[in-house]
């Protein structure tokens, strides 16, 4: 009887696109279910695109759209880039989407009921100007152990030391390069000690984790007692509302995982006869496998379990972690262009020569895999050039418009020898030791080589007397090939597509490794695959330091990176994106014509809000205290008490008019003016300047 197999991918998130370290896991994945499907089994691959969290609030207000817009687009170019790795999923979600909140609100009720949640104080950093919670990553200071500057908000780079983003010195918001403050707000903690028994025997039992990361767990988390895990963030924060706590969301982290449930259930609505308990229901004979990389097996493999197991459902048969990408032995880097983008390498290689070079480096463990360019430029053209499609190439030409020998003929055995193999190369996919597999397997494209080499079907060829035998070797060696072919099938769906044109017959189930095809029309010989050059790869690398600048300078990084230089051929955004109305403008005319001199007596600066309050007695005006750097101050009453608190004003940058002519208000001296558009009342929107100007600096 078959399998009935659910497979998840880690769910990319929606505020960057795909690159070449994501497609490890993808492409992992991709290979591992279409192994089950050609092995018969009922699998089936879902995803979907995490699009909650603070990364994507910032984006959205960077790029001045909402957050429901970033996401749409993101998703579509995540599309678009899995396709062209041809990466096959079943249902591709959102976990925005209807299903995912209707099932975080049913995990919640009943983690809810079974008394698991608790509410605490929790001090976070808040940035004033951005007006946010800050996330670790999102804070950046001195280390407080080794005083190494610039240091993330978590731990030190230096010197190695964890600590909290409160702990650093001289801290700094990376959005907005604010002093952040320290702000207490109530959140809601799953308590996971209550787990603690389940999660020793489930992460130990040796069946579900590789042994790596079983005794990782044991190591670092199960020996004390589990943390709480924070699962709700206080407004601002775009994700799901807590039904039962207005004003507070679902951390991206709570409802990222319960999207595997939701997109399951999207493609169960599409599928006839299907339902979602039959894939996750506790007593469910389906098993679910979850592919992800090392950085979050933390969450796949204690909370999730967890939830799950709090919830009655389904429990993962395996959680496969694998490592991270380095390029050349390093990090992929951004302006060295080893920071390459899904898109980027699909304009100038194949996507079939990354899935085999993965294939070849994949195996079981946790290491991180290399990406050695000159080693992927030989091993394709090398493997898949020279030792599996020229099987094809020498071969195939001699037949076209033929038909293989209806016996099939005597080959020694090789066959047969090679069909042998087929088991254990299976049981490599079966464990994700791609590189094993594929090393079978080409072993078995040199022994089918060496065949051709030895009976010479070139030199058969020109003797018309012996045109049974170069049938004969030509179908002994086609047939080799279309075998070595069923083994690949996993890893290079396009070679399946075209050797089936080929040779008039389907690939889509293992069991045609089997049997020789004897018989079946040759068709006319076309190219397979073409050699890749060096060349293709420069161009690449090159193509990808000009993205990553575009891509720098288009959102403003972290004040601490300077932005690199802009190509000038790059088009951000097209025209027509945003078809703003035109209302504001003709509610107010634009003014008459001035000077540059006009202008230039104008006087604008960068100022910071360093002290606000209210005024007694006055019902539109707050009193700011600006400073322009230096110790300069300036007094401001501002008419936009309706529009703004005091409290979220302090710390903020806001352009002010430094020069205009002091004026003695009723409640005291006024020395400028702040910059603002909108109609008054609460419809009035500050300006402010982009991340990294400082206090003082002239608008010119
Ligand atoms: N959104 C979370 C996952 C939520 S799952 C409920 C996330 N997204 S991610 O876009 O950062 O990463 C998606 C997957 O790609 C993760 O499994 C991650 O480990 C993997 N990779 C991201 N960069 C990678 C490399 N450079 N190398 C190998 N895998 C990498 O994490
Ligand atoms: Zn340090």
């Amino acid at each position: 009887m078959s399998r009935q197999i659910l497979v998840t991918a880690a769910l990319p998130y929606a505020n960057g696109h795909i690159h070449i370290g994501h497609l490890v896991e993808y492409i992992q994945t991709d290979i591992w279910v279409r192994f089950q499907k050609l092995r018969g089994q009922r699998c089936i691959f879902v995803c979907a695109d995490d699009t909650h969290g603070t990364a994507i609030m910032i984006r959205a207000r960077r790029e001045g759209r909402p957050e429901e817009v970033v996401i749409a687009d993101m998703r579509e170019a995540h599309i678009r880039d899995f396709a062209g790795f041809q990466i096959e999923f079943d249902n591709y979600g959102s976990t925005n989407s209807p299903e995912n909140r209707e099932w975080c609100e049913r995990f919640w009720a009943i983690i809810r009921k079974a008394g698991l949640v608790k509410e605490k104080d929790v001090e976070q950093l808040y940035d004033p100007v951005a007006g946010t919670f800050l996330a670790d990553r999102f804070v950046r200071g001195t280390c407080p152990k080794c005083g190494a500057e610039d240091q993330p908000g978590d731990n030190c780079s230096c010197c190695g030391a964890a600590y909290t983003p409160a702990d650093l010195k001289n801290p700094k918001s990376t959005l907005s390069g604010a002093v952040p403050e320290i702000r207490t707000a109530e959140h809601l903690f799953i308590e996971l000690e209550q787990l603690h028994e389940f999660l020793n025997e489930w992460t130990q039992d040796g069946t579900h984790l590789q042994p790596e990361v079983a005794n990782y767990l044991k190591g670092h988390f199960l020996g004390e007692p589990l943390r709480d895990w924070d699962v709700s963030r206080p407004a601002p924060y775009f994700g799901f509302e807590i039904p039962d706590k207005p004003g507070h969301y679902w951390y991206v982290w709570f409802d990222a995982p319960i999207g595997y449930v939701a997109s399951t259930l999207e493609w169960c609505k599409k599928t006839s006869g299907e339902s979602l308990p039959n894939w996750w229901d506790a007593h469910s004979c389906a098993e679910i496998h979850h592919f992800i990389g090392k950085d979050i097996a933390y969450f796949h493999t204690l909370f999730w379990p967890g939830i799950l197991k709090a919830v009655g459902f389904n429990l993962p048969k395996k959680v496969h972690v694998h490592g991270f990408l380095t390029v050349g032995g390093k990090k992929m880097s951004k302006t060295k262009g080893t920071f390459v983008m899904g898109s980027t390498f699909l304009k100038h290689l194949p996507p079939g020569a990354l899935r085999y070079y993965y294939a070849s480096k994949l195996g079981t463990g946790l290491d991180d895999i290399d990406l050695n360019l000159d080693e992927f430029v030989s091993r394709f053209n090398s493997d898949l050039v020279g030792k599996v499609v020229n099987l094809a190439s020498r071969s195939a030409g001699f037949m076209a418009g033929q038909t293989l020998s209806d016996v099939y003929p005597d080959d020694g055995g090789l066959f047969a020898a090679a069909a042998e193999k087929g088991e254990q190369i299976a049981a490599y996919y079966e464990d994700c030791n791609y590189n094993a597999a594929t090393r079978e397997i080409m072993a078995l494209a040199d022994k089918a080589n060496k065949f051709v080499d030895d009976r010479q079907p070139w030199v058969i060829r020109k003797d018309p007397a012996r045109a049974d035998e170069l049938r004969d070797v030509c179908t002994i060696t086609l047939n080799l090939f279309r075998q070595i072919v069923t083994y690949l099938a996993p890893v290079l769906p396009e070679l399946v597509k075209q050797t089936a044109e080929l040779l008039n017959r389907p690939i889509a189930h293992w069991s045609e490794s089997q049997t020789p095809l004897t018989g079946t029309l040759v068709s006319p010989f076309q190219h397979l695959m073409k050699r890749i050059e060096t060349k293709q790869v420069e161009l690449m690398i090159e193509e990808s330091k000009e993205v990553m600048a575009a891509e720098q300078a288009a959102v403003p990084a972290a004040p601490e990176t300077p932005a690199p230089e802009t190509p000038a051929a790059v088009v951000f955004h097209a025209a027509d994106q945003w078809k703003d109305a035109g209302d504001a403008l003709a509610n107010e005319a634009l003014a008459g014509e001035c000077t540059i001199d006009d202008f230039a007596k104008i006087d604008l600066r960068v100022a910071r809000v360093i002290e606000a309050s209210h005024v007694q007695g006055a019902n539109k005006l707050l009193q700011l205290t600006l400073s322009l750097g230096g110790g300069e101050t300036r007094n401001v009453f501002a008419g936009i008490k309706a529009a703004y608190k005091p409290e979220d004003l302090v710390g903020r940058l806001v352009i002010c008019v430094a020069n205009l002519k002091p004026r003695q208000m009723k409640f005291g001296l006024s020395q400028g003016m702040v910059c603002a558009s909108g109609s008054g009342g609460t419809e009035v929107f500050l300006l402010s300047p982009d991340t990294g100007s400082v206090p003082g600096q002239r608008v010119h």
